[in-house]
């Protein structure tokens, strides 16, 4: 069966309302039989883990195994780069340096080719997002340079621009336009470019990496299996595996809607001023009660309040502070101004942090990467 009308747009940017329908439709696992395997290796998962914010798979088990036994292991991820990088970006950066400390090589892939097929960026201006929004936001948030692999997708050495060549022929249009909707032959090689992205690493020549997760946001498991199915279908060509990925929900904007760089107001950017961020926090939509006598007496809902959501997915890592939050509002003895003038200083710490990362990463950046010559 196919997916229907819940066909999933990755160019699209659509909105998932129903995580549950993914399990059915897709195939995709839930993430909880992979905790239960974790606690039996002793891995302590990552907060987005144990949160549920990270909510499915694809063998993510089996890459744990291979872990486990030693064997190489890759992350990869890969990012265009076209506009601001955001919190879905950042949710990316931490599993990345999730993965690191476990030991993974890291690959991230600026995805240049697809800016330019997609987006339409001009590629001096790709080049300099990609390295002063992308590679140095992924430091600042504590990627090693050392044990990570950036690279321009235009400008990657080595046979990865052969597998693209290869894999052309091993897909029909007709699969292809099931997946992305309508399609150009920049779209076609943009998105063969992404599967050489997640497969490249288990060629001898890029490490032999086997076992390779791809950790995706919900909206890009469409890419994963094609990239699944091309593997597959270069058995006696080149000896590919299957790719494991895991898909996170993503977080809502500050009016509960979706949060993207098109909607600023709802929006929080990791390089804006703090000041401003804090005062769109204050402005936000709440989970509380139209008044305080009527909030003291029913409690608020922080499972609808987007301002939680901030805390859960990343202003609060500390998840006995996050229950005691999560206990006041619902019990009534938080208010939304008191918790309000809370979250604004967490914020502003966290933004004021990062950007001081950020500005020292910047200049270092250039140096890691090669550019493209054209
Ligand atoms: N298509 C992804 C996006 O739209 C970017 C990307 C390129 C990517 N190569 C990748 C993501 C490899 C995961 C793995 O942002
Ligand atoms: Fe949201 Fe805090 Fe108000 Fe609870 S008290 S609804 S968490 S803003």
């Amino acid at each position: 069966m196919s997916g229907g009308e819940v066909r999933i747009d990755p160019w699209g940017r659509p909105e998932i309302k129903d995580y549950n329908r993914l399990y059915e439709v897709f195939g995709i696992r839930p993430f909880g039989e992979v905790l239960e395997k974790m606690k039996e290796m002793g891995v302590e998962p990552s907060p987005l883990m144990r949160r549920g914010i990270i909510f499915g798979h694809r063998d993510l088990d089996k890459v744990l195994e291979a872990w486990h036994n030693g064997e190489p292991v890759a992350v990869v991820t890969g990012f265009m780069p076209s506009g601001r990088f955001h919190f879905g970006h950042m949710m990316t950066g931490l599993q990345l340096t999730y993965y690191q400390r476990l030991g993974f090589k890291v690959f991230v892939s600026l995805a240049d080719a697809e800016a330019y097929a997609v987006r339409h960026m001009p590629r001096k201006d790709a080049i300099r997002i990609g390295i002063e929004e992308y590679v140095a936001s992924l430091l600042a948030l504590g990627l090693d340079p050392q044990r990570t692999e950036f690279y321009f997708q235009t400008a990657r050495q080595g046979p990865y621009h052969e597998m693209i060549q290869l894999f052309s022929s091993k897909v029909t249009y007709s699969e292809m336009e099931a997946i992305y909707g309508e399609l150009s032959p920049g779209k076609i090689v943009s998105a063969l470019t992404q599967v050489a992205d997640i497969l490249h690493p288990m060629l001898p020549e890029y490490g032999g990496y086997m076992h390779v997760v791809v950790p995706v946001g919900a909206d890009q498991d469409p890419h994963i299996r094609l990239t699944r199915d091309l593997a597959m279908r270069m058995k006696g060509d080149v000896e590919l595996n299957e790719p494991a990925a895991t898909y996170h929900k993503l977080i809502r904007g500050l009016d509960g809607g979706k949060m993207s760089s098109s909607r600023p107001e709802v929006t929080i950017f990791l390089n804006e001023p703090p000041e401003e961020a804090v005062r769109k926090l204050k402005a936000s939509l709440t989970g509380g009660r139209n008044t305080a006598e009527e909030q003291r007496r029913l409690g608020g809902e922080p499972d609808k309040c987007p301002v939680f959501d901030q805390y859960l997915y990343y202003l609060v890592p500390d998840d006995n502070e996050l229950e005691d939050v999560r206990t006041r509002c619902r019990t009534g003895k938080l208010l939304c101004g008191e918790c309000k003038a809370w979250g604004s200083e967490r914020l502003f710490k966290f933004l004021d942090g990062y950007q001081r990362s950020l500005e020292h990463y910047k200049d270092k950046a250039w140096s890691l990467v090669e550019t493209p010559r054209y």
